[in-house]
């Protein structure tokens, strides 16, 4: 069983990995901590408790960070047409009064409940990265008492998506990323290099409500309508799974091919939010960055069909 806090900010292709992680026999999901990034933090989280409701899901959710690690910090705006002014695709969701929030921040929920499971929880981060910084920054030990970290972020070898440099869970929030990638917690990023290769077409995800015929089935086929429209043009034909690939990667990593190195985060300047991997064993002479700075994975290769296989069947 692979103990899981998923750390989102729902989004559409949040909530179609949240119903993976939910479904998945092997998961078992302690819980949902939320982020401001496609929609502010108020917004992420009603989607949270929404979807917590509407899919029965045990799982508390947590408020996280509303803003930046360094507080103002100048970013981008979220992407209301990727996801909707409701962030769920303009579904209209309703506001939700009947399921309650955890009373901690995010970040102290991160820290506790990695205490009270030593070695044992797999962090997925699949918005912007400043819950995990502030919680290394409340409790820098937990870098030893975590699993793994698994992030959805990040453009290595490709461009991004927000500018030519960045992707958008990493240009939100730059210096929160930095923190995260070279603190010594084993990390493993799941970026635009692999994920814009796994899009689920409009076909599959009608045959997954056919198929369940479930109520939650037909939730992800709708709130799914927009993002679709929005990817149009940019993919041949579907819905790019990005944040389904990071939970994928949890339970079938034999389906990526990763590459490790130190990583670090460009802050400021015209490729603010640039995710740069030097790989293990390139020398760069007096200029190399190295220092004591970790060796972390970045996945360069997918096996597509298999992980939206994995994604359809579950
Ligand atoms: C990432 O940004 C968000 O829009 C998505 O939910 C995903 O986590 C892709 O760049
Ligand atoms: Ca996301």
């Amino acid at each position: 069983m692979h103990k899981v806090i998923f750390d989102t900010d729902p989004g559409v292709d949040d909530a179609m990995a949240l119903l993976f992680l939910h479904h998945h026999p092997e998961i078992d999901l302690l819980g949902i901590t939320t982020v401001f990034g496609n929609a502010e933090i108020d917004i992420t989280t009603r989607n949270a408790l929404f979807l917590k409701r509407e899919w029965k899901i045990d799982a508390p959710v947590v408020r996280g960070a509303g803003e930046t690690f360094i507080p103002h910090r100048v970013t981008h705006a979220p992407p209301k047409f990727i996801h909707g002014d409701d962030g769920l695709g303009n579904i209209g969701v309703p506001e939700v009064t009947d399921v309650n929030p955890d009373p901690r921040p995010a970040h102290r929920f991160i820290v506790e409940t990695v205490r009270a499971n030593p070695g044992e929880v797999t962090i997925v981060a699949v918005g912007r990265m400043t819950n995990l910084a502030n919680a290394l920054k409340e409790d820098p030990e937990i870098v030893g008492l975590v699993k793994e970290i698994v992030i959805m972020g990040g453009a290595f070898d490709v461009n991004g998506n927000v500018t030519p440099a960045a992707e958008a869970n990493i240009h939100g929030d730059p210096e929160a990323a930095d923190v995260v990638m070279t603190a010594t917690w084993p990390v493993v990023v799941v970026g635009l290099d692999v994920t814009m290769q796994t899009v689920m077409t409009r076909g599959q995800l009608a045959d997954i409500r056919d198929a369940a015929g479930t109520s939650r089935a037909r939730l992800l086929f709708d709130l799914s309508q927009f993002y679709i429209d929005f990817y149009e043009g940019l993919v041949d034909d579907g819905m790019v799974v990005h944040d389904s690939c990071a939970c994928v990667y949890v339970v079938a990593p034999e389906l990526f091919k990763t590459r490790s190195g130190t990583i670090r985060v460009v802050c400021g300047g015209i490729a603010d939010g640039q995710t740069i991997q030097k790989p293990d064993g390139r020398g760069f002479g007096p200029s190399d960055w190295d220092g004591d700075l970790p060796s972390q994975k970045i996945c360069v290769g997918i096996d597509a069909p298999a992980v939206l296989k994995l994604i359809h069947d579950v």
